[in-house]
């Protein structure tokens, strides 16, 4: 894993806001949790790309249960780091979802436009429950009634990477979140 003290990634980031092992702990709770609350249905857990594919890898193992495991990719049209809330659907589901419990698998919940927009378009399909789990959520700057089901951490309004999560596609492979250096967004 690569290492926070000679990672020439990291000299970009002005502060860790989360260790991977904070992230980590966080994850083998809420698996504890969703294993519980699942036990005995027919589970899809459903993973946005790109942003949840760590997170996702993780919280899928932590889940003691015989899922199934799809992906979707959506584009949200914005600028690099505000959302729009028009979605397009780059890649859809495998398979469908009637009578079956989705679980949707988000790195952060932002304004909450992009996750407004799924479920509305997942709830159309039939599933017999859909519920949203996020490893970030950031109320403050929500724009829709949209409460996440599940959530690892509440964070404060500030633009995080890492984990999964990108600024301009890039930082995706940091082990930890953390917040960049104002002078990285002028580049
Ligand atoms: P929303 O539609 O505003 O809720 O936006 C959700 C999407 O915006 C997430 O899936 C991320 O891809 C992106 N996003 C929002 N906040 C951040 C952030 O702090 N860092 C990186 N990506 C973010
Ligand atoms: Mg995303």
């Amino acid at each position: 894993m690569i290492d926070p003290k000679v990672s020439s990634l990291y000299q970009d980031l002005r502060e860790v806001l989360l260790t991977h092992a904070q992230i980590q702990a966080r994850i083998e709770e809420m698996g504890r949790e969703l294993t519980e609350a699942y036990s005995g249905c027919d589970l899809v857990c459903v993973c946005i790309l790109k942003g949840a594919a760590l997170f996702f890898s993780d919280l899928v193992r932590a889940i003691d249960l015989p899922l199934h495991m799809d992906f979707m990719s959506i584009s949200s049209y914005g600028s690099a780091t505000k959302s729009s809330g028009v979605v397009r659907i780059l890649k859809d589901l495998d398979k469908d979802i009637v009578g079956r419990h989705v679980l949707v698998i988000e790195d952060i919940v932002d304004t909450g436009l992009t996750l407004s927009f799924l479920r509305e378009n997942l709830v159309a399909r039939g599933a017999a429950s859909l519920k949203v789990c996020t490893l970030l959520d950031k109320p403050s700057r929500r724009k829709t009634e949209l409460i996440p089901d599940y959530k690892g951490f509440v964070i404060e309004d500030k633009f995080v990477v890492g984990y999964g999560l990108d600024y301009d596609e890039r930082y995706r492979n940091l082990p930890d979140i953390g917040v960049l250096k104002p002078e990285v967004y002028t580049l």
